[in-house]
């Protein structure tokens, strides 16, 4: 029987990570996501999802070692995003700068985790390039003696973070490091089954996480932040956008029907490390009336905050430009893009379903 968007459709199996939807939690590799973010690094976490275990001090050293030294564009790189419209939005910017990676290291099959290191390592510097060089600001190199969230935030600004901004940052690309069969990662494994690269299989995925109902979620969510605090009346403004049928963004998802684990431990880590903040005062007051009103109007649905909507909310306290939300989940997720991807080397079968004809057939006469 046809699933569209093939709903409740397993359509791999994976060691990588477990979302139980109805109990609201996320496993990678064994670990409880929670237990992740409040213990280990970004750096920590990617190796488990890449290699499978936590590293030893060593192995973390030798990854953060390979991370710093590969975090520098290429020049034909930066001449590439130099030529590029400045109304290109920054999803297509990394998609091309992505796509260009190349030059210099071999893709072909099979992928390997250099090549995902070096996909991850450039991506914060992408953007911060980018960021930059429209604001007409000087590019600010990476810092070789910051590990990679806080060298990502110093890069955007020249400035040594402030070290609870980083961990709040840190938390965020913790959690959306990895979430399954989701759009992007679906996308990344179908083009790694046709046995093409790994650069190729990564940009199918960033032109997949761009759309609004995936990563481009958050600046639906600032919209309806800013409209609340606009109107000044959360419910008048839920209702109205409900009456016209429009979805609220930063609620709802396809697998968790309680709350998502992320999103709680988000708003978690805002209260202990943002404390007292305009942005969660409102965020929180945005969450209970929506949750209210969408139980109203659209009962049974199970409809709750999802990743996006404290993601939102932190971005905007650590004074992260909103034009920057979806490109740093990008950031995040290469690392669980590229888990997928080798797993998919592994034990490869091409991804080819079968489309339903339900047009109409000519007869000869
Ligand atoms: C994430 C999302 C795409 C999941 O979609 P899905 O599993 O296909 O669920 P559906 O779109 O079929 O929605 C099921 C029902 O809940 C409603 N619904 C789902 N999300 C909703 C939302 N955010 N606001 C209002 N209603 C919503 C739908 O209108 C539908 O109602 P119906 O039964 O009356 O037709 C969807 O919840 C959504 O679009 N959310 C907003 C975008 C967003 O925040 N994306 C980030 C995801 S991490």
């Amino acid at each position: 029987m046809l699933q569209k968007g093939l709903k409740g459709v397993e359509a791999v199996e994976t060691f990588i990570s477990h979302i139980d939807g109805e109990n609201g939690r996320l496993i990678y590799r064994g670990h409880e996501i929670g237990a992740l973010t409040e213990s280990y690094s970004f750096e920590e976490v990617a190796y488990l999802l890449w290699f499978g275990h936590l590293p030893d001090p060593d192995q973390l050293h030798s990854l953060k070692e390979q991370l710093k030294q590969n975090r520098n564009l290429p020049i034909y790189m930066k001449k590439i995003i130099d030529l590029l419209p400045p109304e290109l939005d920054l999803m297509g910017v990394i998609r091309t700068a992505i796509s260009a990676e190349g030059g210099y290291s071999e893709y072909g099959w099979k992928p390997t985790i250099s090549q995902a290191i070096r996909l991850t390592a450039i991506t914060p510097t992408i953007i911060a390039y980018r960021k930059r060089r429209l604001e007409k600001k000087e590019f600010i190199s990476p810092l070789y003696d910051l590990d990679h969230v806080e060298n990502y935030l110093y890069m955007l600004t020249g400035e040594l973070p402030n070290p609870a901004h980083v961990k709040a940052l840190e938390t965020y690309m913790i959690l959306t490091l990895e979430h399954g069969m989701n759009a992007s990662t679906f996308a990344a494994r179908v083009t790694a089954s046709t046995e093409s690269d790994l650069v190729s299989a990564v940009t199918s995925a960033i032109g997949t996480m761009k759309g609004p109902l995936h990563g481009g979620a958050p600046s639906g969510v600032i919209e309806l932040l800013n409209r609340i605090a606009f109107v000044g009346d959360a419910e008048k403004v839920i209702r109205e956008k409900l009456a016209k049928g429009e979805k609220l963004m930063g609620f709802g998802h396809r697998v968790y029907k309680t709350h998502d684990p992320r999103s709680m431990s988000l708003k978690a880590t805002f209260l202990e490390l943002v404390g007292q903040d305009q942005w969660l005062d409102l965020a929180v007051k945005v969450e209970e009336t929506a949750v209210k009103l969408l139980e109203e109007l659209k009962p049974g649905r199970s409809l709750y905050t999802n990743v996006e909507f404290y993601a939102t909310a932190i971005m905007k306290a650590i004074n992260m430009d909103s034009e920057l939300f979806t490109p740093t989940f990008t950031a995040s997720r290469m690392v669980g893009w590229t888990a997928h991807i080798f797993e998919q080397a592994e034990n490869n079968t091409i991804f080819r379903p079968q489309s339903k004809y339900i047009g109409t057939t000519h007869t000869r006469k």
